[in-house]
Parts: C-alpha cells; sequence; structure tokens
C-alpha cells in the first residue's frame, strides 16, 4: 500500500509537471499563430485595402482585429483556449484589461527584460493556466493611429472615438497578448492515467503476494513445522518418529540433513550411555 501511494504521488507530479510543459508549447504555437495573422493583416491586406479605408475604416486591416478575430474562430474548435491582447488604454473597450490582467501588464512594463510571465489563476470555473507575452510599440507606423487623435484617421475616430487607445510612445509596453486555458483538462487526462497505473500495479502486486504466499508455505514454512514436530517428539523421549528428509539443495534441506544426523549423534551417544 505504502508503494503504491508513494508512486501514485510521483507519477501525479511527473504527469502534472509535464502537462504544464505541454500547455506551455501549444500556448507558444498559438502565440506564433496570432501574429502570423497579425503581419499578414498589416502586410498583405492592409496595403490591398489603403484606398477603401480612407472612405470608410474597416477593422478588419487592423492586426489586433484580425488575430483576435481568427482566434475566436478558432475557439469554435477548442473553446478551452482563450486570448485576449489586453491593453491598460484600448482603443476598443472589450480589449481593456481587468484588474488581474492589469496587474500583469504592469509586472511586465516594470522588467522589460521579461519575455512572459507564466501564473496558475484560479476562477470561479476551476484553475486556469495563463501565460502572458508584452506587446510593445516597435515600429513608428503603429503610431499613426495610436499616438494622438489628430495624427489618426478620420474614419477611425468617428467609430473609435477620440478618448481611448491614443498616448501610446515608442518601446513602450502598451498590454499583453494573454493566452490561458484550464488545467482541469489536462488534470482528467492525468486521473484516468493515474487509476490505469493504480489498477495494474494493483494486480501485479496482489498476483506477487499470492504467489510469494505459496511459495513460502511449501519452502519453509511445511517443511520447518514438520521438523519442529519431529524435535519436540524426540526431546520427549518419543523415537518412534521416522527422520524427515528434504531433498532440496537449499537451507532448508541442508538444515533437515544436518538435523538427522544431529538426531543419530543423539541416539548413539544415549546407546554408549546406556551400556
Ligand atoms: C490604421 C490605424 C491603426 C494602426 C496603424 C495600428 N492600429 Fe492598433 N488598433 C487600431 C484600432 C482601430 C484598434 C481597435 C480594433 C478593434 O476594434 O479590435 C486597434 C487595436 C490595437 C490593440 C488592441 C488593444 C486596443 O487598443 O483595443 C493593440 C495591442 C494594437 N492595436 C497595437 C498596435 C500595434 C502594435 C500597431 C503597430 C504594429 C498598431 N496597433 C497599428 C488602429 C490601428
Amino acid at each position: 500500500m505504502l508503494g503504491l501511494i508513494a508512486s501514485s504521488i510521483i507519477f501525479w507530479q511527473v504527469a502534472e509537471s509535464n502537462a504544464r510543459e505541454q500547455l506551455h508549447s501549444q500556448i507558444a504555437v498559438l502565440r506564433a499563430q496570432a501574429l502570423a495573422v497579425r503581419r499578414y493583416t498589416s502586410e498583405e491586406i492592409k496595403p490591398l485595402l489603403a484606398e477603401q479605408s480612407g472612405v470608410q475604416f474597416l477593422p478588419q486591416t487592423i492586426p489586433s482585429f484580425s488575430a483576435q478575430t481568427a482566434f475566436a474562430n478558432f475557439r469554435d474548435r477548442f473553446p478551452n483556449f482563450a486570448y485576449k491582447e489586453a491593453a491598460l488604454n484600448p482603443t476598443n473597450p472589450s480589449d481593456k484589461a481587468t484588474p488581474w490582467e492589469e496587474k500583469l501588464i504592469k509586472q511586465l512594463r516594470g522588467d522589460t527584460g521579461l519575455k512572459e510571465i507564466v501564473e496558475v489563476r484560479s476562477t470561479p470555473q476551476g484553475e486556469r493556466y495563463t501565460v502572458a507575452f508584452p506587446l510593445q510599440i516597435k515600429s513608428e507606423g503603429c503610431l499613426a493611429c495610436h499616438s494622438t487623435p489628430d495624427k489618426a484617421p478620420k474614419s477611425m475616430i468617428s467609430l473609435y472615438g477620440d478618448k481611448n487607445g491614443f498616448g501610446w510612445k515608442m518601446n513602450e509596453i502598451i498590454g499583453a497578448q494573454i493566452f490561458s486555458v484550464p488545467l482541469s483538462v489536462t488534470r482528467d487526462q492525468i486521473w484516468d492515467n493515474l487509476v490505469v497505473l493504480i489498477g495494474s500495479m494493483s494486480a501485479i502486486f496482489l498476483v506477487l503476494m499470492v504467489l510469494l504466499n505459496v511459495l513460502l508455505s511449501r519452502l519453509v514454512i511445511t517443511p520447518v513445522t514438520q521438523m519442529s514436530k519431529i524435535a519436540e517428539a524426540v526431546s520427549m523421549g518419543d523415537n518412534s518418529q521416522s527422520e524427515y528428509t528434504l531433498e532440496s539443495a537449499d537451507e532448508i534441506g541442508s538444515l533437515s540433513k544436518s538435523f538427522n544426523r544431529m538426531r543419530r549423534s543423539l541416539d548413539n551417544a544415549m546407546k554408549m550411555l546406556e551400556s
């Protein structure tokens, strides 16, 4: 039982840390995908729709909009994953950082060397594995729409207003790409594996125990009980007991032979005393 408990604990810890590493690499792939959609939008879509954008503002040409919309479509198949481009002062109010997201962004702003923050967050729906990556303004192009309202396209102002999403500066970390996934999914999987492990180990232990008991009884307990019975009878002066010899090369076999030799020597000694 102790062995089972110990191996279950070790298994759980190893499996949980493996599961987290796996989630981490899945999130890294999703992030690369989100960045690829962003780049595709700004390099391929935006130039193509530059003319129409002058007449009517098209959010579809905005990298952040396309990355988050593409991810929303991805969630149709994988609803467990969540993605948000959260900002302290966002253009679209739905991107406004919630208090816990704000804490992560401030942490990233405080230490610009930080490439990511990993956190296991408790929510009413259970624990979520969360990774935040900094969103930094790295090109002057971004400031066309995010520095001051007078520089931004009029069509954009009329759609989003002139209050939010401005005042961003070059190299500033203005928000974070935040991915999360519930730990319960992997925990359920680990639990299933643990049940199989405990089941098979219990079965093996049980078979071993039965086998050991049978062998112990045959090879040790029965012969020793037999010899002890004879010894007791002989010590009481009863010489009618026949000799017991176990034909085996192990310790119990050699004990039975020595025992018989001792009994014969004792008989001889007694006879010599009597004569
Ligand atoms: C043509 C104007 C324009 C340009 C250029 C632009 N953005 Fe935006 N950005 C927007 C608009 C409009 C939104 C809101 C989109 C939405 O509705 O989701 C936005 C949203 C964002 C968001 C999500 C948070 C928020 O404000 O809602 C981030 C992050 C962001 N932009 C970063 C950048 C970066 C980085 C660049 C430069 C690579 C850039 N933007 C270039 C107009 C622009």
